[in-house]
């Protein structure tokens, strides 16, 4: 009777994966998010198969690169060379059509100061800020290199004013009119983005607070939706996720568009770590916690979690 009547059954075609690549012969597990793996490349395409064989919606890309390969402007971003690049055209020539190939397009990853954007020169106040106007031009061009790539929607994450319009003319100028943007719209300056960031072996120290949300701010997240929509959005996201519930609850409500969010790796982290523990049960806490997003109103969820999530449809 209980499975007759339930209101919300997570399906695998929603789910999406986020994955990591490195410049680098071998895999690497990552201390902070048991079972994700910094991937080489030989072992992304083995993992992007699987994905799509488990019948998953997506998995969304995220390069690591070297070190010395960072530099002030992010240029590996744009490069067909670079990291992310290589690893769409890889997974786009081994998986094809079968699972959605989403590109996270930010400079964070490739900054050697781990910003989201290039900074302005002369900074306010002694701190440096990002330059929103340069960064979306930049995003722009990155974009069209991850279309040309293979990327079938491009994602973009550093939350600049303006950058979906600029993605949008700047993919349409090149042809590619048939690459969707899934944006994080409403991302917030959130304490869970901690293990991810050493996933991507990130460069950044300090906060982001010039350009994401304040937790406090709920209205804002509905604005800044909204805005994205108005520019062409094909997809709007929320994230974190599991914190944000009446962010993605409203969101849902009024959006014209499919609507994700994003259980990131903080979120994913304490439920793992808690269960390494034996303090509570992981796979039921999981499987709660990416119902309970769906049941908010996502259409899609970004999880760590999907490949054990997926089976038990
Ligand atoms: C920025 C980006 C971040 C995450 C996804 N895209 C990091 C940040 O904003 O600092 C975090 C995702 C997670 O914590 O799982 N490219």
């Amino acid at each position: 009777m209980r499975r007759l009547v339930s209101e919300v059954r997570p399906h695998p075609a929603q789910l999406v994966l986020p994955m990591f690549v490195a410049d680098s012969p071998d895999p690497q597990p990552i201390a902070s998010l048991p079972g994700v793996m910094r991937h080489s490349m030989d072992s992304l395409a083995a993992a992007a198969h699987d994905a799509a064989s488990a019948g998953l919606g997506g998995i969304m890309l995220f390069g690591v690169p070297q070190p010395r390969d960072k530099d002030a402007t992010g240029s590996a971003a744009l490069d067909p060379n670079g990291i992310l690049n290589r690893s769409l055209s890889r997974v786009a020539s081994e998986v094809g059509d079968s699972i959605v190939i989403m590109a996270d397009t930010c400079l964070d990853e490739f900054t050697d100061h781990g910003h989201c954007g290039v900074l302005t020169p002369g900074g306010r106040n002694g701190d440096h800020i990002v330059d929103n106007d340069a960064t979306i031009e930049l995003y722009a061009r990155q974009a069209v290199a991850q279309a040309e790539a293979g990327a079938q929607v491009v994602s973009p994450s550093g939350m600049m004013d303006g950058q979906v319009a600029a993605i949008r003319a700047a993919l349409d100028a090149a042809g590619h009119t048939d690459t969707a943007i899934l944006s994080y719209a409403a991302k917030y300056a959130s304490a869970l983005y901690g293990p991810f960031r050493e996933a991507v072996d990130s460069s950044f120290t300090g906060d982001r607070r010039t350009y994401q949300l304040d937790p406090a701010n709920r209205r804002a997240g509905l604005l800044e939706a909204r805005l994205d929509i108005d520019e062409g959005a094909d997809l709007v996201m929320v994230k974190p996720a599991g914190l944000y519930l009446d962010v993605v609850s409203d969101v849902a409500a009024m959006s014209p568009v499919p609507v994700a969010a994003y259980q990131v790796s903080g979120e994913y982290a304490m439920i793992q770590a808690a269960a390494q523990r034996g303090w509570i049960d992981g796979p039921a806490a999981m499987r709660e916690a990416i119902t309970s997003i769906i049941r908010a109103g996502a259409d899609v969820v970004l999880t760590y979690a999907a490949m054990e999530v997926a089976p038990t449809r």
